[in-house]
């Protein structure tokens, strides 16, 4: 366990594992007796090397999976208390961008975003102004209309991020977000879900990226076999804001900021009474895990 600092205490938790354990049908223990606290306004890490839990703890998060032991808490709700019928409901408070994207081919950049939007039952207007202002926001404006087998890795990439964040979820996970990215790409990438964090969505970055991680200056939980390991604990040890490659981000300096601000006035005051329509069935398509079809969350500020 870290050690929270008083600052810290009175920060409003997000999620909590409490002594949680994962054990699939085969016996491999995923994740084995973790618990930690992410607090709302935070930017955390999750670093571990291959097989050490991390996409199980994200699972485990979406409810994708259950804990065969513990109990987790997200946003106040335990999630061994939400029944099946609600479970899409509470997923699209969560934003998620898998490392694979899960693009849909057959629909056009524009197209893939607004898919999230759909699901949900969004009016025409709100989806098209909310597309819109979330391509701005990652630079893609000018490929609405393409494919994605048109686009570079890093566009794919920031088409996945866009339409993760198109729904303002309250918590954003990305699993090794920047793992196919060259250094310039991966720096704006960090940089934009630095600006969404500010904004007050708590930011999950799954990676294998040490040294980018380090570099973010953000608090980082080490996994190891499914558990933490409190050797490598690594708080951030700075303020926020500090990012590497800030200098030579050009999505963002260019209109982020101002696509930012446009983007979440009118969403944070826009996804309060949220409507309980739209197709769960395309939402149960959006979390299969088959490649065809992406997995997506949204927000649900009820
Ligand atoms: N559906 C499953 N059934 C059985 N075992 C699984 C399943 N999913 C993952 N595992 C096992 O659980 C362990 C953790 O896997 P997980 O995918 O969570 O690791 P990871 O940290 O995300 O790894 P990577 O960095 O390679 O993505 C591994 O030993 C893996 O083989
Ligand atoms: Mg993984």
């Amino acid at each position: 366990m870290e050690q929270p600092q008083r600052a810290v205490d009175r920060r409003q938790t997000m999620i909590i594992f409490d002594h949680v354990t994962k054990v699939y049908g085969n016996g491999v223990a995923a994740i084995n007796d973790l618990s930690m606290r992410i607090y709302k306004d935070e930017f955390v890490f999750l670093m571990g090397a291959s097989g050490a839990g991390k996409s199980t703890l994200i699972k485990l998060l979406m409810k994708e999976e259950d804990p065969t032991k513990g109990s987790i808490k997200v946003n106040s709700r335990d999630l061994s208390m939400i029944k099946h019928g609600s479970v899409q409901r509470y997923r699209r408070q969560i934003g998620v961008v898998f490392q694979d994207y899960r693009l849909l081919e057959h629909k056009t950049v524009f197209g893939n975003v607004a898919f999230a939007m759909e699901i949900m039952g969004k009016s025409r207007k709100e989806i098209n102004h909310k597309v819109e202002a979330s391509l701005s926001l990652m630079g893609l404006s000018m490929k609405a209309g393409e494919y994605p087998r048109n686009l570079s890795g890093g566009e794919q990439q920031r088409v996945a991020l866009a339409r993760a964040i198109v729904n303002t979820p309250r918590i954003l996970i990305a699993d090794e977000p920047t793992g196919n990215l060259d250094p310039d790409n991966a720096a704006q990438i960090m940089q934009l879900l630095t600006q969404i964090n500010e904004r007050g969505t708590t930011v999950i970055v799954a990676t294998h990226a040490q040294d980018m991680a380090r570099s973010m200056k953000r608090r980082i939980i080490y996994l190891d076999h499914g558990t933490r390991d409190d050797k490598k604990f690594y708080d951030g040890n700075t303020s926020s804001g500090n990012v590497p490659g800030a200098d030579r981000v050009n999505i963002s300096s260019s209109f982020a900021n101002a696509a930012l601000d446009n983007y979440y006035d009118e969403d944070n005051e826009s996804s309060d009474g949220e409507k309980a329509g739209g197709s769960e069935e395309g939402y149960d398509n959006l979390f299969t895990r088959d490649d065809s079809v992406p997995a997506e969350g949204g927000a649900d500020n009820e």
